[in-house]
């Protein structure tokens, strides 16, 4: 643990994959957390983080650094006492934005609630701690998706398109918000922009909260669920580790020079599907769809059954395999970008098989059969 003194946070989505990952790496560093949270499925906002922290094996006195705040972004104020309020107002010098509706799949009244009017309130919030404590950043978790991956094209970290092409009401709201903590960061506030791609398990062990896109294409298209799929071994999607997004955010937070910047938080290779495909020479009971030329490629090839699934899976995927060149230069500044290997790839399979995400059965490694 760092010896300096390290900054009060205050952080919305810390039960987030990437929310939790960012509260621990700074508890890690010897950061107090303070953190608003919802109950779930019977379990307390408290019971939540701190189920998340013992999975991540974090020392208790650690845990006993952060403090659990129950509310919402949607509601003003969070919908926090005013003693709750004035003590986040009072103590949080950074004040990181992560909390959103994350699913490709959702409403645009629900993406915009949390994604649009989560994160004015988020600003409005921040605006007063800057007033009155002493604020010093505000960070918005963006995403490389705030673009519109609905077409290709170059996107420069420190811009957003003026004409973005949307694939998803995600990416749409995502834009707008965006868009607002921009005005804000040319007036007073003292914003920095994180832009993460599709976010994956932890370098070493593969170790994520939740399972999110990437998990689920691999689950549809490793598991027999579709017999043929055109063929588009050759394209790519960005994935990127979350422990490197977590440390990059820190870093991003420390440095002077990050102030009023945005940063494409990417891999420096991204994950061609043709990897994914190759999986199957480790983990030989995969049942991969049959690859079909682009050129012959039809829907008619599938089940009833399999055209629902494919319909389900194309407005998640193929947005992703556009080519999308996301300058890096910021980034690259603050640090060096992972490269996305066959190992890793690997790693990932293992972890979500062990966590129940992906089907044991299927995802066990032919160096591990009998
Ligand atoms: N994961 C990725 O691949 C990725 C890629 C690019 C950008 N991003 C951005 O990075 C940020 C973090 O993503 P993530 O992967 O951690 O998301 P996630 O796993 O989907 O978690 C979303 C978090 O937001 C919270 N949340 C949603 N609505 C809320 C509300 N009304 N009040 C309070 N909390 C609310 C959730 O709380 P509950 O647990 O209570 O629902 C959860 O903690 C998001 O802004 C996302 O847009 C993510």
């Amino acid at each position: 643990m760092s010896k300096r003194k390290q900054p009060t946070v205050f952080l919305t989505g810390a039960t987030g994959a990437i929310g939790s990952r960012i509260l621990e790496h700074y508890l890690l560093h010897g950061s107090e957390v303070l953190v608003v949270a919802r109950e779930r499925d019977g379990l307390s906002a408290e019971d939540r983080i701190q189920a998340l922290l013992e999975e991540a094996e974090l020392p208790r006195n650690l845990r006993r650094k952060v403090a659990v705040l129950e509310g919402s972004i949607t509601e003003p104020r969070f919908g926090f006492s005013r003693a709750e309020y004035g003590r986040v107002v009072k103590a949080a010098e950074i004040f990181i934005h992560s909390a959103a509706v994350t699913n490709l799949g959702a409403s645009a009244e629900e993406c915009e609630r949390a994604n649009f009017l989560g994160t004015e309130n988020a600003l409005e919030f921040a605006h007063v701690c800057r007033r009155e404590g002493q604020l010093s950043r505000f960070a918005y978790l963006s995403s490389y998706a705030a673009s519109g991956t609905a077409h290709s094209g170059y996107f420069p970290e420190d811009s957003l398109p003026t004409k973005p092409n949307f694939a998803n009401e995600y990416e749409r709201t995502k834009y707008l918000a965006e868009t607002r903590v921009r005005e804000e960061m040319r007036g007073s506030l003292p914003v920095v922009i994180f832009r993460p791609s599709v976010t994956v398990g932890d370098t070493k062990t593969g170790r994520i909260a939740s399972f999110n896109l990437f998990y689920q294409v691999v689950r549809i298209l490793g598991c027999g669920m579709l017999s043929h799929w055109p063929d588009l071994r050759g394209r790519k999607v960005n994935i990127v580790p979350v422990d490197f997004v977590a440390r990059a955010i820190y870093r991003g937070l420390e440095v002077a020079w990050a102030l009023g910047r945005t940063f494409h938080l990417v891999s420096r290779n991204g994950c061609l599907l043709r990897d994914l495909f190759d999986l199957v020479k480790v983990f030989p009971h995969m049942r991969i769809p049959r690859l079909v030329p682009l050129a012959h490629w039809s829907l008619s090839l599938l089940s009833q059954k399999e055209q629902m699934i494919h319909r389900m899976l194309e407005p998640y995927l193929l947005p992703y395999l556009n080519d999308l060149r996301l300058e890096t230069r910021n980034a690259e500044r603050l640090l060096t970008l992972p490269d996305i290997s066959p190992t890793f790839l690997r790693r990932l399979m293992e972890y979500a098989a062990r966590a129940g995400y992906l089907p044991a059965e299927v995802f066990r490694p032919a160096d591990a059969l009998p």
